[in-house]
């Protein structure tokens, strides 16, 4: 007995003790810019298709509001809804002087975009881990005096569809996973927005764009093989928000704000309009009532609200650089100041409720479940999820790792295998060597319980010094081996 006993211990603490061989997990962020949740719908995207048999794909997922490229992706790398992050829009402005810069000029504002809360990188270095960025939106930008340990810029005249740079970018990130050993970068690519806006969500020319990044994602996906990185990196390839058409011609009354009566662009002291369906107005002082009143109601298609009565769930009020005026307009308008000045055929910033408004989301590697569809999520919950599997303490966040837990291979660290032979022997090793401790384990407590029996009914004065002390070690085996 003590025999079984014995070599049932050794059994237990082979699984225990096992050596695990699990390298560190690695997370690679990607965002393909407004790349709608339905374009691959019509058109052929075998590498999208390929990925998702591979790993998990969401039906869509919800951006923050404003829909717009860098407030939403400040939540990607910060897990927080925009009122908190602060970067409330891709201009940064100042009310005082008037100023406001383009998208680009302000990607280099640094306390614009350092408003308290850090991106990933910054907690992920801060805890051991390395990081690095290529393009996407924060990079540039140095957080509580910290910035991605490798960080990359384009520059001002970059050209975002450049099929050969998007080649050589995934190969640069690829080398810094496997010979910088970075734990975490994020990447972006510019398109399929740029063509979006330019010819429309509908057109050709957005299909075929999509059907580069198709290519790209095949790309990718053999550049971490060639790299040997498929046992330890984990992909998600998402957007910042979707797009939709705008309507055009005699067919829509557009919004113009300056000929709307009552309205004068006279009361006000700051405004942020012609970009796109969003508007903000600061008002003159004592105007706030008159602009507001008269902006209310004037468009069927425009929504117009006073800061602290926004509407709960666009989560876009409590900040101070939030205006006390915000305008929305309705899917296929845009708001105009004294001109139609916007000659965009696909637009947004939009409700996140929109259906036009929401991006695709798709994920590979060890730590995901495969052949895996589910339903849609915030995209404030991918923060979390990222420092789960990078295996890091998350900052403060509007996000909840229990949203998307569903989508991870296990709950707990992950076991990753490179090929599918590699996964099957790894299983069919633990399944028997499980069973082993299992068996063990049944057949000791079968020969200790007749034995109690026994010397029960035989011995009944006598100690029963072995069988005793057996089943609670026992216990104390079950205990930590299962
Ligand atoms: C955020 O920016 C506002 C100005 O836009 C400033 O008043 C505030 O102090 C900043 N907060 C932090 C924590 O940087
Ligand atoms: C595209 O990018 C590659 C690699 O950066 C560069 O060599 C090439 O000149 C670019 N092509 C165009 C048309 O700009």
């Amino acid at each position: 007995m003590l025999w079984a006993a014995s070599l049932c211990l050794l059994l237990a603490s082979a699984v225990l003790g096992a050596p695990t061989n699990k390298p560190r997990q690695k997370v690679l962020l990607i965002s393909f810019d407004g790349f709608r949740w339905d374009y691959d719908r019509d058109v052929d995207t075998p590498n999208l298709d390929k990925m998702a048999v591979d790993g998990v794909k969401a039906l869509y997922v919800t951006p923050p509001y404003l829909t717009i490229t860098s407030p939403t992706h400040f939540t990607l790398l910060t897990g927080r809804y925009i009122e908190n992050h602060g970067v409330i829009h891709n201009m940064w402005f100042d009310t005082t002087s008037g100023q406001k810069w383009p998208y680009y000029q302000s990607l280099f504002v640094n306390e614009w975009w350092d408003n308290g809360t850090l991106p990933i990188w910054i907690t992920a270095q801060r805890q051991g881990r390395k990081a690095g960025s290529l393009h996407f939106p924060g990079t540039a930008c140095t957080y509580d005096g910290e910035t991605a340990m490798i960080q990359e810029v384009e520059p001002i005249l970059y050209d975002y569809k450049n099929e050969t740079a998007w080649q050589v970018n995934t190969d640069k990130v690829m080398g810094w996973f496997r010979d910088q050993d970075l734990d975490f970068v994020s990447l972006y690519f510019g398109e399929p927005d740029g063509t979006g806006h330019r010819h429309g969500p509908d057109s050709p020319q957005r299909r075929e764009m999509v059907a580069q990044v198709d290519r790209q994602v095949g790309y990718i996906r053999e550049s971490v093989n060639r790299h040997e990185l498929g046992d330890r990196l984990n992909i998600i390839i998402t957007a910042d928000h979707g797009m939709s058409t705008v309507l055009r011609g005699g067919l829509v009354e557009e919004i113009i704000l300056s000929k709307i009566p009552g309205f004068s662009f006279s009361d006000l002291s700051f405004h942020l309009v012609d970009y796109g369906p969003s508007g903000m107005l600061l008002p003159k002082p004592g105007m706030l009532d008159k602009v507001y009143n008269a902006l209310k109601g004037a468009h069927p298609h425009l929504h117009v609200y006073k800061k602290e009565d926004m509407p709960e769930h666009l989560h876009f009020s409590k900040n101070e650089r939030i205006l006390p005026i915000i305008l929305w307009a309705d899917i296929g308008y845009v708001i105009n100041g004294y001109f139609p000045v916007q000659f965009n055929k696909g637009e947004h910033g939009y409700d996140n409720q929109e259906m036009d408004m929401k991006p695709f989301f798709r994920a590979v590697g060890p730590a995901f479940h495969r052949n895996l569809q589910v339903g849609p999520f915030e995209t404030v919950n991918i923060y979390p999820l990222m420092c789960h599997i990078l295996g890091i303490k998350p900052e403060v966040n509007d996000g909840n790792l229990n949203v998307v837990r569903h989508m991870l291979a296990t709950s707990e660290a992950t076991t990753p295998e490179t090929t599918p032979e590699k996964a099957q022997n790894s299983i069919r090793h633990n399944v028997f060597t499980g069973l082993a401790a299992v068996g063990g384990f049944l057949i000791i407590v079968f020969i200790l319980s007749l034995a109690k029996k026994f010397t029960r009914k035989s011995h009944k004065d006598r100690r029963e010094d072995i069988s005793d002390n057996l089943p609670e070690k026992d216990e104390d085996s079950k205990v930590t081996s299962f």
